[in-house]
Formats: structure tokens, sequence, C-alpha cells
């Protein structure tokens, strides 16, 4: 029987299809509660330990709300102002102090391979949320679960990846997963920003099928789901080069005129300028709810891995 009770969730290659499958198919049974509708303690008592070394929004806020909504209770940082990192902690310490403290623990941190160390160190299930320009699964997670419900399914799918595919975390670990899905993988980006090598080389192994496009115009007319991302300017390690790229795509109202009537827009926020305000109001966009999936989402993940 397929049982992710006690697991870490570094990668999402940590993940079998069957697994991403559970977690899918749990979340559908979250909705409710995650609206407010019904009501559940089945975390009661326990705690999760949130440990965001870097900025975050929707990750950090997602995994609160997932967590109070089931009964349970957290704990955490949302930045390293006022914490003893601040006197030189290690991450390794850090982690031994906490894993004492918490049932579960969601790691952001800005160094790849950050959340792996943590997994090993801690007896604790660790949650990556986000290392570096690294993994990102808890998005790809939602990412997936958006596409199945606002596409109808994930198989077959021409899931067009633009923007940043070289330091954007999300897209490296929601490629994988598409490739499990067989889904249909479209690469569109500046560049200096391609997917990197390893990651490509690693994707055909898979089997996936990936075409990659020369622009943002040829590949909207194929794409049944448009996943945009910001340029991860903090990632630069030139500011020089981040000046040259910035602002080199769009997704407007224009380039939409050659969209497939049920395209859907996704991205995993915050936009910056990629996506301009007026494509909020048509029928493609899906980002905001795709946010608000990350809700139900991330309750299913807490209850399969904390309770089984
Ligand atoms: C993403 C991240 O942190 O990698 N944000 C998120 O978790 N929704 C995307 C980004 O910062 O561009």
């Amino acid at each position: 029987m397929v049982s992710l009770k006690g697991k870490d969730l570094v990668s999402i290659r940590d993940l079998t299809k069957e697994e991403m499958e559970l977690i899918l198919s749990e979340t559908d049974k979250m909705i409710p509660i995650a609206r407010g509708e019904q009501s559940s303690k089945i975390l009661k008592g326990k705690i999760l330990a949130t440990l965001f070394f870097e900025p975050s929004t929707r990750t950090r806020m997602s995994f609160e709300t997932a967590m109070q909504r089931l009964g349970g209770g957290i704990i955490g940082f949302a930045s390293i102002e006022g914490t003893s990192i601040m006197k030189g902690e290690t991450l390794s310490d850090t982690i031994r102090v906490v894993e004492g403290y918490a049932d579960i623990i969601v790691l952001r941190h800005p160094a790849e391979g950050s959340a792996r160390l943590a997994a090993e160190i801690s007896s604790k299930p660790i949650i990556n949320g986000g290392d570096g320009a690294g993994q990102h699964p808890t998005q790809t997670l939602l990412d997936l679960y958006t596409i199945k419900r606002e596409a109808g399914e994930i198989e077959g799918k021409k899931v067009v990846l633009l923007g940043d595919l070289k330091y954007g975390r999300t897209v490296h670990s929601l490629a994988y997963a598409l490739a499990m899905f067989n889904a249909e993988i479209g690469l569109v980006s500046p560049p200096t920003l391609r997917m990197p090598e390893e990651i490509l080389k690693d994707l055909k192994e898979i089997g996936a099928k990936i075409k990659e496009y020369s622009s943002l115009k040829e590949a909207i007319k194929e794409a049944d789901v448009l996943y945009v991302t910001r340029i991860q300017k903090e990632r630069f390690p030139d500011p020089t080069e981040y000046l040259k790229v910035a602002g080199s795509y769009k997704v407007d109202l224009k380039i939409l005129k050659d969209a497939k009537e049920n395209l859907i827009i996704m991205h995993p926020l915050p936009r910056v300028d990629e996506i301009d305000p007026s494509v909020d109001e048509t029928k493609h966009a899906k980002y905001f709810l795709q946010s608000f999936y990350g809700v139900p989402v991330r309750m299913a993940l807490l209850k399969l891995i904390l309770v089984g």
C-alpha cells in the first residue's frame, strides 16, 4: 500500500507517481475544510515548524493555514532576524533543536542541498519549501492539482514553461513531475536562462516529451497550460546580467489572441511584470486560484505524513 507516513519531501523525485496521485486525491477531500465550510481536528496536538531563511508569502502562510485548519499548532520564523542564526548558529544545530520542539519541519533556505542536509540530520520529517535554485516540491504538487482540476487532466496536455528556467526552482520540480505524468513539456526562455543541461538530460532519460520554442508567440498556439515565472533576480551572481534580461517577455492580451480557447495561465507568484494585470480578468487566468490550492494540497500532505 502507498503510504507517506513519516517520510521527508526534499525533491519531487522522492515521490512515485502513485504517491503524487494519492496526495492529489486526498486534496479533493480537503477543499471544504480549506474553505472553512467544514472543520477537522485530525492534526490536534501536532506541531509544524516553519523555518524560513528566505522571503515567502504563499508557501509559509499556506502551510500555517493548512496546519491550523486541521487543528494543529505552528512555531517558527519568517526571517532569520531575531533568531540565533544571527549569532552564527549552523543549520544543523538549528535543525537538531527544532526537531525537539516540532513533529514536522518545513525549511526554506537559499542554499541548494540544504533540505537534503536537514533531512539527513533530523529524525522528524523535513519538507523542502525551496532550496535556492534547487527544488520546490510542494509547489509542484499544487501546480499538478491546478492542472488536473482546471485543465481536466495532466496526461497529454502541453504545458509551456515560460521565463527563468535556469534559476527557477518551481519549474525544475514541475518538469520532472510533468514527465512522470506523460504531459508534453514546452520550454520558452531568454537564451541565457534556459533549463539547465543536467535537468534536460535527466528528463530525456525518463522519456519526457520536450520541445524548445524560440518565442512565446510560437509556443502560445500549442499550449494547453502556460506556466509563467518571474526572473529570479536574487540568484544572479552579476546584477548587470539581470538587467540584460529584465522585462524581456510579457504575457498580455495581444499575445493571447493566438491562444487556445481553453488555455489556462498559471504562475507560482510573486509576479513582477511578466503578466500584464489586464490578463487577470480573462478566463485563462488561474494563478490566484492556484495559490489557494496551496492550502488543501499542503493539508493533504501534512495529514498523509503525520497520520498516514
Ligand atoms: C516561488 C519560489 O519561492 O520559488 N514562489 C512560491 O513559492 N510560490 C517562485 C518565485 O519566487 O518566483
